[in-house]
């Protein structure tokens, strides 16, 4: 599939930044990248990525997405405000899986401050697993 990826500053804070990382990931597992920005640690304004990743599912030129800021919420508020964006903050393994289950959500988003590296790794994989029931 092909995956629109994007962040605010939150995805190069701490030790590891975490967007180049998940975006390694998602390759990892056989999919194409879409990358949306940011690409450093300068501050900005995440509504604005969450904008250009519902763009780009909307545009066709990505299947889904993922976002991630501080906690996932600020993304996940953003990015539904676009029609057609079903954008899903998830913490848990649970949440990721239900959110694909029942919501059918097209976005995730998650907290860089919430979640550590390999939990999002492991979200990220189960929830591009998961089909809508
Ligand atoms: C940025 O500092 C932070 O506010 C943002 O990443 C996010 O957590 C908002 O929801």
């Amino acid at each position: 599939m092909i995956i629109a990826v994007g962040s605010d500053h939150a995805g190069y804070e701490g030790g590891i930044p975490y967007k180049p990382e998940l975006m390694r990931h998602i390759e990892s597992l056989g999919h194409i990248v879409v990358d949306c920005g940011t690409n450093g640690s300068e501050s900005v304004d995440y509504p604005d990525f969450a904008e250009a990743v519902a763009n780009a599912i909307l545009e066709k030129h990505a299947v889904c997405g993922i976002l991630l800021c501080g906690t996932g919420i600020g993304m996940s508020i953003a990015a539904n405000r676009h029609r057609g964006i079903r954008a899903a903050a998830c913490a848990t393994v649970d949440m990721a899986r239900l959110s694909r289950e029942h919501n059918d959500a097209n976005v995730l988003c998650l907290g860089r401050r919430i979640l550590e590296l390999d939990q999002c790794k492991e979200l990220i994989t189960l929830w591009l697993d998961t089909p809508f029931s």
